[in-house]
């Protein structure tokens, strides 16, 4: 098995293949993914909302990104391990350089931080010593607090300029890849192009590089309520493998996210 690295995801990127990526906590469900061709895999910090029951991901630690990290990393073999930063890890570059350690000793192989250009030193002092960076824009859960609620980001023309021009900051500070959250498909779709990394979008719409869903609610199953964007596979299959296989074929074939599961 040819290990998937983020030269693989870019290529993919390049030749117009979706990336498939769902999120992933433990060493079965990870293998699970693996073995169905899951390019990508996220230790998100919705593990707080989907493992521990909480409203908001806020609570989550690095310990705890580490632990599930672990976890994850035993169980895969081919698919590229991200794992978050969780709330306050890296409000600081210094805190975020050792915190990010943890992870990549953990067994990550990039770090995802959420948030703008206050993120520049950051990402590139990260990237100098040898971490990759996924950037996260968009409704950025860690900042529910100060958005006000759970809330599609981009809709006015301000703000669309305004992510399109923190998404272009993140690049030139050296993110090798990007998540979207909750935005519109049209303003989701002109960010993937205008940048040369890969574009994970969630709730983002079809015209991302690929697409990324907490694999809880892609199976229906979790404590929380349903987001809009996503979809319950499991109903559709009565099975696990066959729910993540139906996944993939429909992010690959472009058939999810459709209209029904994206934002105007
Ligand atoms: O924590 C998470 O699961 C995430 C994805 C929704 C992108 O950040
Ligand atoms: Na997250």
């Amino acid at each position: 098995t040819k290990k998937t690295t983020i030269s693989t995801l870019l290529k993919m990127k390049q030749q117009n293949q979706k990336i498939t990526a769902l999120t992933a906590y433990d060493a079965s469900f990870a293998k699970l993914f693996d073995e169905q061709g899951v390019d990508m895999m996220l230790i998100g910090d919705s593990l707080g909302m989907v493992l521990q029951g909480s409203d908001d991901t806020l609570s989550v630690t690095i310990d705890e990104i580490a632990y599930h990290t672990r976890a994850v990393r035993k169980g895969t073999q081919r698919a590229f391990v991200v794992a978050d930063m969780p709330f306050m890890s890296y409000a600081t570059v210094e805190q975020s350089y050792t915190n990010a350690a943890a992870l990549m000793a953990a067994g990550a192989s990039m770090v995802k931080v959420e948030g703008g250009d206050w993120l520049i030193d950051t990402i590139r002092g990260l990237n100098l010593r040898g971490v990759p960076v996924c950037g996260h824009l968009g409704l950025t859960p860690q900042s529910v607090h100060v958005i006000g609620g759970f809330k599609v980001q981009g809709r006015d023309d301000l703000q669309a300029e305004q992510l399109m021009e923190q998404a272009l900051a993140l690049v030139q500070a050296g993110i090798q890849m990007l998540v979207l959250e909750c935005v519109p498909t049209a303003l989701a779709s002109k960010i993937s192009q205008a940048v040369a990394i890969p574009v994970i979008g969630i709730g983002a719409g079809s015209g991302t590089d690929g697409q990324i869903l907490v694999m809880h609610d892609m199976f229906g199953i979790s404590a929380n309520y349903m987001p809009k964007f996503s979809k319950n596979y499991l109903e559709q299959t009565g099975d696990i493998r066959e729910a993540v296989k139906a996944y993939i074929e429909e992010v690959q074939s472009g058939a999810f996210p459709s209209e029904q599961h994206s934002f105007n």
